[in-house]
């Protein structure tokens, strides 16, 4: 039987957008072995009920625990929104950590006015998760939370620039970063949460919409940061210093996983690196 600290991290997503974190997990944790589950057959997650992101998250923690992890991340920012302290309560052996408190803690560092705008899915912004993350640290701070639920389909059909995502960027976050007169003096946001495993795509042109001195966030490094210490802390940090392997599951269609997957990772993902799943 393997040590628990040689066990590899579980990482799980509602498709191939969490590969931006798990490119962020590789880059800080090279030794460390991950296996990838991508609930594509499910997806979008960001516009179902409460109920049912739960009931898909624990379904996807459960199906990576079985197979033997030592530490469980939520890539999903709809599911760490959401689902977050189910999964919790569904495996009090092993710890969970979830991008919204690791994004909301960057963007506290990040704003100087108080001003925070997240954007991320529609349950993500409803279940309200990353104002009372930000609250939490910054109770004054003023957040204002908008729904861009169109990005996910950008950055999934590969429109990550040019006129077309810059236009639905500008829809999208003019009237947060430049409000018509009349609408009084508020304070515009200079920072910018990216709440969504896919709007790191978008990066870009999200950049060239927004005014220049507005910082964008993307949760991705910071929680990449947030697992390495905990394994640190809990002693659970692989030794050696060979490569760690990485391992992808996905529910629907491995030839799509690994061409899209290819995209949001930035490396190739051979087909036969993926294994089908059913939860
Ligand atoms: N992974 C989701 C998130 O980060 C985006 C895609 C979806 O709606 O499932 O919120």
């Amino acid at each position: 039987m393997k040590n628990q600290a040689e066990l590899p991290i579980g990482v799980f997503d509602s498709g191939v957008g969490g590969l931006t974190v798990l490119k962020a997990l590789r880059e800080r944790m090279p030794c460390e072995d991950i296996i990838y589950l991508g609930d594509t057959a499910r997806l979008p997650y960001g516009t179902k009920s409460a109920q049912t992101i739960v009931r898909y998250g624990v379904q996807c923690g459960a199906e990576l625990i079985k197979r033997g992890i030592k530490l469980l991340v939520v890539a999903c920012n709809t599911a760490s929104a959401v689902a977050l302290d189910a999964l919790r309560e569904a495996n009090p052996g092993v710890p969970v950590i979830g991008v919204v408190e690791p994004g909301a803690q960057a963007a506290c560092r990040a704003s100087d006015n108080q001003a925070i705008a997240v954007i991320a899915t529609e349950s993500t912004i409803a279940g309200g998760a990353y104002q009372r993350a930000i609250h939490a640290i910054r109770p004054q701070a003023r957040i204002l939370g908008h729904p861009c639920p169109l990005f996910v389909a950008l950055a999934e059909e590969g429109w990550t620039d040019g006129q077309i995502p810059e236009a639905v960027a500008a829809r999208y976050l003019d009237p947060l970063f430049r409000p018509a007169s009349g609408t009084g003096h508020p304070v515009i946001p200079d920072t910018l949460v990216l709440g969504c495993t896919h709007f790191p795509l978008l990066a870009p042109a999200i950049r060239n919409v927004v005014p220049s001195h507005t910082t964008i966030v993307d949760s991705a490094a910071t929680t990449a940061e947030t697992v390495y210490r905990e394994l640190d802390r809990l002693n659970l940090d692989r030794p050696g210093s060979d490569c760690g392997s990485t391992a992808y599951l996905t529910t629907d269609d491995v030839p799509r996983f690994a061409r899209t997957g290819s995209r949001f990772l930035g490396t190739p993902i051979a087909e036969t690196d993926v294994e089908l799943v059913d939860l």
